[in-house]
């Protein structure tokens, strides 16, 4: 047997069978990806560099590469880049390489476009390489006036992708945005993963992930610490799961708030399971506005096996959501937003507020099938921990603290 193969080693077949493997090895690598560096476009790692239109034309040659998949990289250093944005449909699958740190300007309002670096209409695209997108949101903050103005002037979010289907951010940090640092439109069979999003504590509109209009989603080991919202789910969003996601500080994963405007889509199918909360203003939290216009429902969640640690409000069902006085009496106004269908499963740990437990549905339109199971949230300070349940329709199991609730 050995003889044998040792002949066919020297045998000049072999030697033609070695080559024809090799060769296709080669060729099914080129095939596999083109390489668009940035650098090669003019791109050059400088702060008082402007390299948007190195970055767009990487993109567009990237983008019309038509011999097989294609990558724009970017490699490692630091790039200062304005408002851009990057257009699809691309003639194949399209990767965004970032090894470095992009910069923004100092100062960019969403005038013209909601977000400082933009994918629209892409397909099959990936974002990965771990790199950094600063937002330098340090200078704008000072800026932001949307506390006390209603019709304040938005900054540009960090990163943004509109109509894009079938792609998955993979690795990627985003700090200081301005305002939100991930905003999610009418994106489709859509995964986040391995996603670091850090701004300061009392940084002003900091959103972490904002989703709106989406459909079919996966949020997963991603980091959040910001100045507001961990995840903001949007009206219209349905079939999205979140898991591992670690959320602190900031105002933890909200849904809504919805029914303010005309025309608002259902939210229906969110999970958010096996997450942590730490030191956040709420942990999960639905909240649809008092005064409501909109019609809409928010169906079929699930939130499963979450540690809350020194979170305040872990649980929050709020629908008497009036922020900055904008209804005359919130009393007065009973939201027109339909939710049904909620399960709180396996929830325990700590709450930093006493309410840990609030739910205040809608006295016209009572939250139905609402269900409890093993709930054990316990107050930092001195006494128990309470729960509140007005207009809740549905049903307890299991051991649930505080319980003090009635459905
Ligand atoms: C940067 O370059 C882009 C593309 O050429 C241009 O539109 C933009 O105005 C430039 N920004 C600055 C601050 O010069
Ligand atoms: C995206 O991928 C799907 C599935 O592989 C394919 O059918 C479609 O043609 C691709 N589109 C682009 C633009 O690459
Ligand atoms: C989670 O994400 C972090 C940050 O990108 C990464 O270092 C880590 O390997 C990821 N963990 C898993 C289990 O994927």
């Amino acid at each position: 047997m050995a003889s044998r193969f040792l002949i066919l080693c020297f045998s000049p077949l072999f030697f033609f069978f070695f080559l024809a493997v090799a060769g296709a090895q080669t060729n099914a690598f080129h095939g596999e990806e083109k390489v668009f560096d940035v650098r090669n476009y003019g791109a050059r790692g400088h702060l008082e560099r402007n390299n948007t239109l190195a970055f767009t034309e990487a993109w567009s040659k990237a983008c019309q590469w038509t011999g097989g998949r294609s990558k724009v990289y970017i490699p490692a250093g630091e790039f200062y880049l304005d408002q851009i944005a990057f257009y699809g449909p691309c003639k194949s699958h399209i990767t965004f390489t970032i090894k470095g740190t992009l910069f923004a300007p100092r100062t960019l309002y969403a005038d013209k476009k909601a977000e400082w670096i933009s994918f629209r209409y892409v397909d099959n695209l990936t974002v990965n390489g771990g790199g950094t997108l600063d937002g330098r949101g340090s200078y704008s903050w000072p800026l932001n006036d949307c506390n006390k103005n209603v019709n304040c002037r938005a900054m540009a979010m960090n990163i943004g992708f509109a109509f894009v289907r079938s792609s998955r951010v993979n690795g990627l940090k985003s700090l200081n945005s301005k305002m939100g640092h991930f905003n999610l439109f009418a994106v489709e069979d859509f995964d986040i993963t391995g996603v670091v999003i850090t701004a300061p504590e009392d940084s002003p509109n900091t959103d972490g992930i904002k989703i709106g209009r989406s459909k079919n989603m996966h949020i997963s080991n991603v980091t959040i610490g910001t100045g507001d919202d961990c995840i903001a789910i949007l009206d219209g969003t349905t079939n999205l799961d979140i898991s591992n996601a670690r959320c602190g500080p900031g105002h933890g994963i909200s849904v809504g708030s919805i029914g303010r405007y005309k025309d608002e889509k259902n939210i229906e199918g969110i999970t958010v399971r096996n997450s942590v909360f730490k030191g956040t203003m709420n942990g999960i939290r639905i909240k649809t506005w008092a005064k409501s216009v909109s019609q809409t429902s928010v169906s079929k969640f699930l939130f499963e096996n979450i540690q809350m640690i020194d979170a305040g409000n872990p649980i929050v069902i709020d629908q008497r959501y009036c922020p900055h006085n904008q209804c005359d009496s919130s009393g007065d106004y009973h939201s027109h937003v339909q939710i049904k269908d909620v399960k709180y499963n396996n929830i325990w740990g700590t709450s930093k507020t006493r309410a840990a437990l609030m739910m205040q549905c809608s006295k016209t339109f009572p939250c139905q099938g609402v269900e409890l199971s093993d709930i054990d949230l316990v107050y930092k300070g001195n006494g128990p921990a309470t729960a509140t349940c007005e207009n809740v329709g549905g049903s307890v199991h299991g051991k649930i603290v505080p319980g003090d609730c009635r459905m």
